[in-house]
């Protein structure tokens, strides 16, 4: 679906005119569709129907709390990796017994938090994590439910920063490893196996290596059942991919379908840790030119939106769709090529390289597929506030995030005595 729907020449969200949201809340800000964030989530419901399983929302990927609600109200569990995103899900209403905690670095206070909330299992990465977790649990005389993240050495032929299933990767335990450690594990007395994992990376075009990994997590699984150690389920991470520019990508179905042919009816529960495919097209961020700059080499249009706002082009290299929102608001004016680019202080702040647009200043730009990995990830690089975010819900737009303000910023820091 389309995030943006163009009525009488003006670019809407839902039954939002953009310019209407530019004009009431400001810019920059981010626009999400509460129908294209339902509508994601069902293609996964639908995918799955028939089979135990269940989505657990990668927090990560947009951890506002009106989003992770309106995920919660639609039956979603969550894939958290922080204390701070654990408070989130259950700030938004969501189901602490849903809740997975990924990571590598898990401190002993957010396992206490963690235990304490009853989050239904720890994806264990480390050894070590083995060892503290049951520490940890001892003391508050808990038993912590575990899964061990297996690192299938699978290639998902993704960018090398996200990709984290190979052997060279910091995440889960090798593959040749696992078996000794569910071992050790069951023999811990303040832990309890509930399952295996793996998540293999991230924006994942090509459904083979999920299924690979499918069918190595399972040799394993069945290898355990031989030491008699069984699990109530099994969950495959996230990672489908979505269309930026002109990738080729497959609906949720037919990526889950290979994975699925995999699994068959083995009937461990299915958990899936879906994050940028539940978001990513349904959220834009929409900026303003504030100036533009037609260089001998090269045109610039500033846009009021910066690397700070929106990390993925400078830190990726990444590709996002940008268009202008409204006819007729500014004069004609002929296409040029244009950098898009933001104010901060160096060369890497850019939103678009090369980008062919008639554009007068004043006027607004809309960076699509920004709803995952975009606010979440952005700063207050150069001292600028972070921006506001918007849910549009049918006829309604909604203030999700009130743009934050320079006080505020300020208001952590103190002078020396
Ligand atoms: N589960 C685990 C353990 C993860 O590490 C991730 C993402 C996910 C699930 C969700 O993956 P997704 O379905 O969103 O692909 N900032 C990068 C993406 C980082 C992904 C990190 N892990 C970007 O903007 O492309």
């Amino acid at each position: 679906m389309n995030l943006i729907s163009d009525i009488d020449g003006v670019a809407h969200v839902e039954g939002v005119a953009l310019p209407a949201i530019a004009a009431r809340f400001g810019t920059p800000c981010y626009v999400y569709s509460r129908a294209a964030l339902t509508a994601a989530y069902d293609a996964y419901a639908a995918a799955l129907a028939g089979r135990d399983a269940r989505i657990c929302y990668a927090v990560k990927a947009n951890s506002n709390l009106a989003i992770l609600n309106v995920f919660a109200r639609l039956g979603a569990g969550f894939d958290i990796v922080s204390g701070g995103e654990l408070a989130r899900v259950v700030a938004a209403g969501g189901d602490p017994a849903k809740v997975v905690f990924s990571g590598v670095g898990k401190t002993r206070a957010e396992m206490r938090q963690a235990l304490e909330a009853g989050i239904y299992c720890f994806n264990v990465e480390s050894a070590s994590e083995l060892e503290h977790l049951n520490t940890v649990a001892g003391e508050l005389g808990k038993r912590a439910p575990i899964a061990l993240r297996v690192n299938p050495n699978v290639d998902p032929k993704t960018h090398p920063y996200i990709s984290t299933g190979l052997k060279s990767a910091k995440f889960g335990v090798a593959f040749d490893a696992a078996r000794e450690l569910y071992r050790r594990a069951r023999d811990l007395p303040h832990l309890e196996i509930r399952g295996i994992d793996c998540h293999i990376g991230s924006q994942l075009l090509d459904p083979q290596p999920a299924a690979d990994a499918a069918a190595k997590v399972l040799e394993l699984v069945d290898a355990l059942a031989a030491d008699g150690i069984v699990f109530s389920h099994i969950d495959l991470g996230g990672g489908m991919g979505i269309r930026y520019q002109d990738e080729n990508v497959l609906s949720t179905a037919d990526y889950l379908a290979p994975m699925l042919g995999v699994l068959k009816d083995r009937k461990e529960k299915l958990l899936v840790e879906p994050g940028r495919s539940l978001v990513g097209n349904a959220g834009l961020l929409l900026t303003r030119v504030e100036v533009l700059k037609h260089g001998e080499e090269k045109n610039f249009a500033v846009v009021d939106a910066a690397m700070n706002d929106l990390a993925r082009p400078a830190l990726y290299d990444a590709w996002h769709t940008i268009r202008k929102v409204g006819a007729g608001d500014t004069v004609a004016t002929a296409a040029q090529r244009y950098e898009i680019v933001g104010p901060i202080c160096e060369s890497g702040d850019f939103l678009g390289h090369d980008r062919e647009l008639a554009l007068a200043e004043g006027d607004l730009l809309a960076i699509l597929s920004a709803g995952a990995y975009g606010m979440a990830m952005s700063s207050n690089y150069n001292t600028r506030p972070r921006v506001a975010e918007v849910m549009v819900d049918g006829a309604a737009a909604h203030l999700i995030r009130r743009r934050e303000t320079v006080a505020e910023l300020l208001a952590p820091e103190s002078l020396l005595p």
